[in-house]
């Protein structure tokens, strides 16, 4: 399979979903400017890619998919919204543009991310291109807010502010990472394989392994992009969690180190795949673009 083609087909099809439903809130406003800013303005596209891939993996059609797939990118955006904060990060370019705060003001781009972060739940209710039935698609709902809120991606984000070398292990840098990041990837490829019913519990259980390993190294990988890149092909500041002083898998490990815990955690993932078929052939070459990737 050409994984580059999927890729970059996914990634159109999300965009165009992702534009429709933000100009049908039809609400001419600087928020809403800012929201089709944030969301609009590039990204990988990563975490729709990878609700498809799974959608795949269990024989769901892809159509089905659509709104987890929106749904968990208008999350991801509100997150780096936040995350560039002056509070948090302070960071001003983001995919390769102004951020959010300094392409409008702070107080646009937090009302922008909170508006984004309801969007995502008003679609996971509400929207009729869901084909799960009323109980799962409550399931859903559930693993998203769980996966954001207080035990997972905003726990991460809170630990990753007090985080010292001092207080920092390898054990607790996995926790911090599964939190800030892995618990979105690996809610991503829940919703994508639970979007048209149910499923087999152990095949969810397997997808969320797979989900859980490519979550982490995603951001080993991302702490060791942010020393070995550069800021054009980052499209965000390259250096910036060393002037911040963050602890990452690098300053704990060493680069080498963390190259070799993102490849065992690739190794993991590609093993919790080993009961698919072919079928799941997207989500083992995801695994390896997520080690690989330049940005
Ligand atoms: C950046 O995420 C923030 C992290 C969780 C590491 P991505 O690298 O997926 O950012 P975009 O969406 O491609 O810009
Ligand atoms: C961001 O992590 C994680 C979330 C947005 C939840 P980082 O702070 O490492 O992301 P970048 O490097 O700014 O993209
Ligand atoms: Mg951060
Ligand atoms: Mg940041
Ligand atoms: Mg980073």
């Amino acid at each position: 399979m050409q994984i580059q083609q999927f890729l970059t087909a996914r990634k159109s099809r999300v965009e165009k979903l992702l534009a429709e439903l933000l100009s049908a809130q039809n609400s001419s406003s600087i928020l809403q400017d800012a929201m089709t800013y944030a969301v609009m303005n590039g990204g990988k596209r990563l975490r729709p890619i990878l609700a498809y891939a799974s959608a795949q993996a269990v024989g769901v059609d892809e159509a089905h998919a659509d709104i987890a797939a929106c749904a968990v990118e208008l999350i991801h955006t509100y997150s780096l919204i936040h995350d560039d904060l002056p509070a948090m990060d302070d960071d001003v370019l983001r995919r390769g543009v102004a951020t959010c705060h300094i392409k409008f003001d702070e107080a646009t781009a937090i009302l922008a991310g909170d508006a984004l972060h309801s969007y995502a739940f008003e679609l996971l209710a509400a929207s009729t291109q869901i084909k799960a039935s009323n109980e799962i698609r409550l399931q859903m709902l559930v693993i998203l807010a769980k996966a954001i809120g207080a035990t997972g991606m905003v726990a991460g984000q809170s630990l990753d502010l007090q985080a010292s070398s001092k207080n920092t292990n390898a054990e607790s840098l996995a926790t911090l990472h599964s939190l800030k990041t892995g618990a979105l990837i690996t809610a991503s490829v829940q919703l994508g394989a639970l979007s048209s019913g149910g499923i087999e519990q152990k095949q969810f259980e397997r997808l969320s392994v797979y989900a859980r390993a490519i979550g982490h190294a995603f951001q080993v990988q991302d702490d060791i992009l942010d020393i070995e890149s550069d800021t054009e092909t980052l499209g965000k500041q390259q250096g910036k969690d060393k002037e911040l002083g963050k602890v990452t898998y690098p300053v704990l490990l060493g680069l080498d180190g963390a190259k070799q815990k993102a490849q065992a955690l690739y190794e993991e993932a590609n093993a919790a795949l080993e009961d698919f078929g072919q079928d799941a052939q997207a989500l083992r070459e995801i695994a390896l673009y997520v080690v690989q990737r330049k940005h």
